[in-house]
């Protein structure tokens, strides 16, 4: 959830760690803080609350501090509020070491009182600050930092990602991992460690990812890696083919914005290099006919909207397959003593790769016995590296919290498996299965050529923006798509919405329907089109003002029952929430712009939900 950045090298630290925060302000925005160390000036930590923006102003966007080693922070609170005090870097009682840390310490209550009676006195309220105090502790028994780390680490539970500096060891950055992301780049001028690639990829490409249990001791020259035994370990290095400016703003006015316009060319990147021939190839994912014909269960798990892929794909998948398809939320799924064992095929979807639920849910399958393959956009992220198979998301950077394009780059990739999996039992007929690879080929062009004209959608944003509770209604493939437009419209607008499958409103929620209750009625699924007209019929009875969205060949018929109607192009029934998500996207996005919220940086949100 925070993101943390370190430095040590031949420039100076400051505006470096500034820089990379900024770009990794996404994983977390209520403090910020940085430590940077030189011979004159000794240890300066300068933290506050609030945005980044704060704490740039405060160090004049990093002049007022001098020196080439230093560690930064931008913190989602867990343990104690977002305060000065609360905000990283936290330092050890003596003044020494500087630590930040993404994650959570576990037991970090029991250290906390063994130290206390030892006479430590705490000035914060987080699980950060003990593994500082603790580290001094050891460092004072043992004179050595890499070994009182190694210390630390031990005595500590849960989940971290560290940056460590210390007055006794002037040049050097030390770093410590698990169940945390933390990233090692190699530069020509110095070296960083980063929770995320994009903090760094302004200085270099070249990067290793660290592994649970290690520690590194980072130079300007060096980096040594060590395992849990503080036994040096060789690291596989990358590099990193993300463009720079694919993680800037581009003169757009937010993220969200960008990234929804990027989405014809992320479904084009993603599906292009997996169809050869008229067939899907899936290269990094190889299971034979007899091997998919003895899987007895398929799960899908994953979180948030990534779940809501899932819940596309359940409708498409068993469609293709005739087989059940069982979608769990990762939190729900960890610890509902799955029935999954080693004839299961679990899928895990996760845009970040680090989403801590949805790893250990993988991690669950996995002790199952089960073949886990993960769908994901952060080339190296851990997920990515434990899963038995991978198949990578082709979005790019994705900076704003709601997710957009990684959502759609999911979709299709899910579609594509579905379908080559089918094809491997034999369940879809070739003229099906033709027509999906032919139109899903299409989807980019026809999405670009929908994007051209999206001011309707913004016209009915600024006419519903002010309205306290909106209803996402359809059915099928169109309730799974509603899930997603109406997650994407609270956590960015902050309007209480409700996804529902039409047919059940009748069952109780029908009740919540008033005069002037908007309703947004998906229509876009043509095997459903006429039930679906009957609920939306309902609704009006009701009183309810209903904006609609369906394809270009319903838009006449919708319109009579509808007070308002947005169209997108038809595709084939399988495909066509790819298409249909994108206008209520731009419908959360405008109605938030309305409302003024900051639309990159929701509140109470993260990026990256590394905690459980
Ligand atoms: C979506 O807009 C949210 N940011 C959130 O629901 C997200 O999809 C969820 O946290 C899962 O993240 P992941 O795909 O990185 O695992």
């Amino acid at each position: 959830m925070c993101g943390i950045i370190g430095f040590v090298g031949r420039g100076q630290a400051a505006p470096i760690l500034l820089d990379g925060l900024e770009r990794m302000e996404y994983r977390g925005y209520d403090s910020a803080g940085v430590a940077v160390r030189s011979e004159s000036r000794g240890l300066q930590v300068r933290k506050t609350k609030g945005r980044l923006k704060n704490l740039a102003d405060m160090i004049h966007g990093g002049a007022d501090l001098e020196g080439c080693l230093g560690i930064g922070h931008t913190r989602w609170a867990t343990h104690g509020e977002p305060n000065d005090i609360n905000a990283h870097p936290h330092v050890s009682e003596n003044g020494q070491i500087a630590l930040v840390h993404n994650g959570i310490i576990e037991n970090y209550l029991e250290i906390k009182e063994h130290l206390q009676k030892l006479g430590v006195t705490f000035t914060s309220d987080t699980d950060s600050e003990v593994v500082a105090q603790l580290l001094e502790y050891h460092y004072n028994e043992c004179h050595n930092m890499l070994e009182a780390v190694g210390r630390v680490l031990r005595r500590i539970q849960g989940s971290y990602a560290l940056g460590i500096i210390c007055s006794d060891y002037p040049n050097a950055l030390i770093a410590a991992r698990k169940d945390s992301p933390l990233i090692l780049g190699y530069g020509e001028d110095g070296n960083f460690i980063a929770s995320d690639v994009t903090a760094i990829i302004k200085h270099t490409r070249d990067v290793a990812y660290m592994d649970d249990g290690e520690i590194a001791v980072l130079t300007a020259d060096s980096i040594d890696v060590f395992d849990d035994e503080l036994v040096p370990v060789e690291k596989e290095r990358h590099q990193v083919d993300w463009d720079v400016t694919a993680a800037e703003k581009g003169g757009y006015p937010h993220f969200m914005f960008k990234e929804i316009l990027e989405q014809p060319e992320a479904i084009r990147k993603t599906v292009s290099p997996r169809i050869r021939d008229g067939r899907v190839v899936l290269d990094t994912f190889s299971l034979t006919a007899e091997q998919v014909r003895d899987i007895s269960r398929i799960f899908i798990i994953a979180c948030g909207s990534s779940y809501h892929v899932g819940m596309v794909s359940k409708y498409n998948w068993e469609r293709l397959l005739r087989r059940p398809v069982q979608v769990d939320l990762a939190s729900e799924f960890r610890y509902s003593d799955p029935l999954v064992d080693d004839r299961s095929l679990v899928i895990v979807i996760s845009q970040s790769g680090e989403t801590l639920d949805t790893m250990a849910a993988m991690r669950e399958a996995k002790r199952r016995g089960a073949r886990t393959l993960a769908v994901v956009n952060v080339v190296g992220s851990s997920i990515a590296r434990e899963a038995d198979d991978v198949l990578y998301t082709w979005a790019g950077p994705e900076i704003a919290v709601a997710t957009t394009k990684a959502y759609s780059t999911q979709l299709v990739l899910m579609d594509l498996i579905g379908l080559y999996l089918a094809d491997l039992l034999g369940t879809v007929e070739q003229s099906e299965y033709d027509a999906i690879i032919q139109e899903v080929q299409l989807l980019p062009e026809k999405l670009q050529g929908w994007l051209a004209d999206v001011h309707n959608v913004q016209y009915f944003a600024s006419r519903y923006f002010n309205h306290n509770s909106i209803f996402f209604i359809g059915r099928n493939l169109d309730y799974a798509m509603g899930l997603e437009g109406s997650l994407k419209l609270k956590e960015i607008s902050y309007i209480h919405s409700e996804a529902y499958a039409s047919g059940e409103l009748k069952h109780g929620t029908i009740s919540l329907i008033e005069p002037g209750t908007l309703v947004v009625a998906l229509g876009t699924y043509a095997p459903l089109f006429d039930k679906f007209i009957s609920n939306v019929v309902e609704v009006k009875a009701r009183g309810a003002e209903v904006l609609a969205l369906t394809t270009e060949g319903f838009r006449e018929k919708m319109g009579k029952t509808a007070d308002a109607v947005i169209a997108v192009p038809e595709t084939h029934p399988i495909l066509q929430p790819s298409l249909g998500v994108v206008p209520l996207q731009l419908f959360a996005y405008y109605v938030a712009l309305q409302r003024g919220c900051d639309i990159d940086k929701p509140r109470n949100l993260a990026k990256s939900v590394t905690v459980e």
